[in-house]
């Protein structure tokens, strides 16, 4: 029978789930934090390790969306054997017949006429094993369960894992304040990441809307957890948690900077979005240190030095703009103005890019929650092309 000291006794399988496409982008910060051995799967990646790699990672993994660790994986030959290999499960090793628990996952099997059937059955092998052990049934609770359990099927064979996140990573602490479109705190992150920003070049985002990018780039340039103001996780929840070893690493993991290692600064048109930035940035000790400002994006100035530029102007889509016009002022603003820079753009509008009027070097096809966009970069420099070409540049204006 499966029990948790099982798991805790051999080296567990650990899933950190992501969005699609930014699975390398996960896999290459594992390797910074020092892991090896790193599986590729759609939309996850997969690691062995132990419990203290759990804690760690729910606190340091900036690109991850939720990491789930696998109770057991088996085969089935019809529905049936579903619950039949679900009660070889001892889930009051899990947790506490008081606690909540819900069941959420996906389904790709044809061996089911009705997709809810098998969390159905889930369910009902966990209620029968606390039942057959005369404790009290556990409740289900969908919105905020205690525990979170999660049923992958695919074909024949069935992974039943434990949530050790619970509500996604990307819900940091930090965000209070938000504007009409938001970019996901760890679509940011992985953003920041594939840009190749090397954490020391002054870092601008011109249309800071609620200021996601800013703050994970300074988070990230400080080396500070993005979760670090998160206080739950559902691995507290489980009965095998170790509040010493969650205290040590949780301790050792550095909080506060009031100095970070290269200026970030950021602006929006409209007062309200930067208002709301600077309401996001009040608790972080880092806050003071980037400066937020109320502005068109062309009218900000010629910096002394280059400046990595990485935003997310608004994509006609969610928000009303008129977006040629928009695309093509920002081109001529960084052809004009901004140079020498590298700037990164990630918008969901097609036509959008193209009115820029420079080519890009790199373009990633990835996705901000369900919508589909790009994300591109363009080099601008000042002197002339030959000089800008021999220091190993490629990107020109078209
Ligand atoms: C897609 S939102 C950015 C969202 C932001 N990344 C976040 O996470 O909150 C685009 C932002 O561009 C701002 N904006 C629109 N036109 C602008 C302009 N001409 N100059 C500067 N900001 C502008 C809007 O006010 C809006 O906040």
């Amino acid at each position: 029978m499966t029990t948790l000291d099982n798991l805790t006794k051999d080296s567990i399988t650990i899933t950190l789930k992501c969005f699609f496409g930014f699975e390398e982008t996960l896999a290459e910060e594992l390797k910074e934090l020092g892991y090896t051995d790193i599986v590729l799967l759609n939309r996850a990646v997969q690691i062995k390790g132990t419990w203290y790699d759990v804690y760690f990672l729910n606190l340091h993994i900036r690109c991850a969306i939720s990491i789930l660790v696998e109770i057991a994986q088996f085969r089935i030959h019809d529905e049936q054997d579903v619950y039949k290999k679900s009660a070889q499960i001892d889930w009051t090793t899990f947790f506490r017949s008081n606690q909540t628990f819900a069941i959420k996952g996906a389904v790709n099997s044809g061996l089911f006429k009705n997709s809810h059937f098998p969390f159905l059955v889930v369910k009902d092998a966990i209620v029968d094993c606390f039942r057959d052990k005369n404790l009290e049934r556990p409740n289900i609770e969908l919105k905020t369960p205690n525990i979170l359990i999660d049923l992958y099927i695919r074909e024949n064979m069935v992974t039943l894992s434990i949530n050790t996140s619970g509500a996604p990573l990307f819900h940091r602490g930090y965000r209070t304040e938000t504007g009409s479109a938001p970019l996901n705190e760890v679509v940011a992150a992985c953003l920041i990441r594939l840009s190749g920003w090397d954490r020391k070049t002054t870092f601008l985002d011109p249309f800071c809307g609620s200021g996601t990018i800013l703050i994970e780039a300074a988070l990230l340039a400080a080396g500070i957890p993005s979760s670090i103001e998160r206080q739950h996780y559902a691995f507290k929840n489980l009965k095998n948690f170790d509040q010493t070893t969650w205290d040590k690493i949780y301790d050792k993991a550095p909080k506060n900077s009031r100095e970070l290692p290269c200026r970030i600064f950021g602006s929006d048109i409209a007062d309200e979005m930067v208002l709301k930035t600077r309401a996001n940035l009040r608790s972080m000790s880092f806050g003071k240190t980037i400066s937020i400002s109320v502005l068109d994006f062309s009218e900000i100035q010629k910096q002394d030095e280059p400046v990595f530029i990485l935003t997310n102007p608004p994509y006609g889509q969610r928000l009303e703009a008129d977006v040629l016009d928009l695309y093509s002022g920002i081109g001529d603003w960084l052809k004009n103005t901004m140079n020498p820079s590298t700037t990164w753009i990630i918008t969901s509008n097609e036509d959008g890019p193209k009115s820029i009027g420079l080519r890009p070097g790199k373009k990633y096809n990835i996705y901000n929650g369900d919508i589909p966009c790009t994300f591109r970069s363009y080099e601008t420099f000042s002197g002339s092309l030959k000089e800008f070409k021999s220091k190993g540049n490629n990107t020109t204006e078209k």
